[in-house]
């Protein structure tokens, strides 16, 4: 080759090393598929929130590198999950998809992040399949699986003695399976599911419900609803007089972003989660003060999921120095941090989903306030998980 071809060689060598080199140091894009409109709204206000706290605690960046976001509105319809998910990986080319709240649009989610082979970190669904069948190294959790919280509460069900039980949710995998924690936990402790009741995901028409429970008179009720949805079922619980004569229990977000619209409604009811409002430790006082400085507004469980999730993406991006090439070192990075999170101090099972303790919580004025830990070191059993 002679000399001046060999010039042109380098430079034209050069030339297409350069957007390599740039995607390694240019914003690390991140895609948030989140509700912001519906009866989860708040809820995706409140992780966007949560997870833009910690990048901001961290300079804006992560792994040394800027982050830029984009946004898509999921609205909670699992029919549209596909073409927004897509918005985000196809249109947008992020590098990580952060969502979502509802379990129906998350599995949409987690099989287009499957397909393309897009990291995905879930701020909140619970669906169990996604750290299940659906599980894989791109795709972790930084809330629960819907088994967790529904075990929980009936652990503590059963321990305080309650025999006969009735259930009440919506009818989607966020509900049914939340039952199905509450209902295995409940009959191992010698209680007895006598009835499931349902209705469609996101109505809020509970008359002729509440009426059978008042009928059918069980020692206690278990409840699966959260955002609005929880709001309004909390208050008609109470209007119907339920409250003073069959205990309400429920999984924490029954409670969580809520007690101030359910007022007198709520106070006093329990619930079992992995975070309380008033969990009295420096982490999370911190949290909780850098929360509301900043956002003018009290955190609660979905901020924490949020902010974790950024922890969880920080620690993979540091590990690599956010280069993203070297994507199984970030992964496993990803995978075997301990994130010292509002909640406690947790780790991720080999299915990429948090251990963590479960707190029986009481509602008290605008806080879920710790009553003592229901299940210490709480791991979902990944069924059907092959990793
Ligand atoms: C879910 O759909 O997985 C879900 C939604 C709100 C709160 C908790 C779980």
């Amino acid at each position: 080759m002679t000399a001046p071809a060999r010039l042109a060689a380098a430079a034209l060598a050069a030339l297409c090393a350069a957007p390599a080199a740039f995607a390694q140091s240019g914003p690390i894009k991140v895609g948030l598929m989140l509700p912001y409109t519906g009866t989860y709204a708040a809820l995706g206000n409140m992780i966007e929130n949560g997870f833009k706290l910690y990048v901001q605690e961290q300079g804006g960046k992560l792994g040394g590198r800027e982050i830029e976001y984009f946004k898509v509105d999921d609205e909670s319809d699992p029919s549209k999950a596909t073409d927004n998910v897509n918005k985000l990986i196809k249109r947008d080319q992020v590098d990580v998809l952060v969502g979502t709240v509802h379990s129906g649009v998350a599995l949409g989610m987690a099989k287009a992040a499957k397909e393309n082979n897009t990291l995905l970190i879930v701020p909140n669904a619970g669906a169990d399949a996604i750290t299940g069948p659906m599980c894989g190294p791109n795709i972790v959790r930084s809330s629960f699986s819907n088994w967790q919280p529904g075990y929980s509460t009936g652990v503590v069900a059963a321990q305080k003695g309650y025999k006969r039980a009735m259930t009440i949710t919506w009818n989607y995998a966020a509900g049914a399976e939340t039952v199905k924690g509450f209902t295995e936990a409940f009959e191992k402790g010698g209680g007895k599911v006598i009835k499931d009741l349902n209705l469609p995901f996101p109505n809020v028409e509970f008359q002729a419900l509440l009426t059978e429970i008042a009928a059918q008179k069980p020692d206690v009720v278990f409840a699966f609803f959260a955002g609005g949805g929880a709001v309004k079922f909390v208050k008609d619980y109470d209007a119907a007089g339920l409250r003073k004569t069959i205990p309400l229990f429920g999984s924490g977000f029954l409670t969580d972003g809520t007690l101030e619209a359910q007022g007198a409604a709520a106070q006093g009811l329990q619930t079992t989660l992995h975070y309380a409002d008033s969990l009295d430790t420096p982490r999370n006082n911190a949290f909780r003060k850098s929360f509301a400085l900043t956002y003018k507004q009290n955190a609660d469980v979905y901020a924490v999921q949020g902010y974790d999730a950024a922890q969880i993406l920080g620690a993979g991006l540091a590990a690599v120095k956010g280069d993203l090439s070297k994507r199984d070192a970030l992964t496993a990075a990803m995978r075997k941090v301990t994130v010292d999170s509002p909640r406690g101090k947790f780790t991720l099972s080999k299915a990429g989903n948090p251990v963590q303790d479960m707190y029986l919580r009481e509602a008290k004025g605008v806080n879920n306030e710790f009553r003592s830990v229901a299940v210490k070191g709480l791991a979902d059993p990944a069924r059907g998980c092959r990793l």
